[in-house]
């Protein structure tokens, strides 16, 4: 039921972990099956130079998350806010229709470690 490329991310996940000291961090969770996805992001000059992500999840939550932090590692901010999960779905090959919505927790999770990052960059007393 799985495609190839979801069973090797699932067996072998990429950036798996957390950063000490990210520059950013995003958290989501789907309450309707109790996954969550956390992620940290260390920001280079407006472009991901690193991305780790731990997990609580099913096997295409874990595929989705390794093969997303692939995707964005390395873009800049702005191109990684457009990798969508449609994007990681094709990649991926497809996902089984009840799977689809595991595509979901990284772009939403993205997006706040991103709103993170900026938010800390602020300077102090403005916030
Ligand atoms: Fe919910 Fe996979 S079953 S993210």
């Amino acid at each position: 039921m799985y495609t190839e490329k979801v069973l090797e991310h699932f067996f072998q996940p990429k950036n798996v972990g957390r950063i000490e000291n990210a520059d950013g961090v995003g958290t989501v969770g789907d309450p309707s099956c109790g996954d969550y996805l956390r992620l940290s992001i260390k920001v280079e000059q407006e472009r991901i130079a690193d991305i780790r992500f731990e997990v609580y999840g099913c096997p295409a939550a874990i595929a989705t998350s390794s093969i997303f932090t692939e995707m964005v590692k390395g873009k800049r901010l702005e191109e990684a806010l457009n990798v969508s999960d449609v994007d990681i779905v094709e990649f991926l090959g497809g996902l089984p229709d009840p799977k689809i919505h595991c595509s979901n927790l990284g772009a939403l999770a993205l997006r706040r470690a991103i709103e993170d990052y900026q938010l800390r960059r602020v300077p102090q007393g403005m916030h």
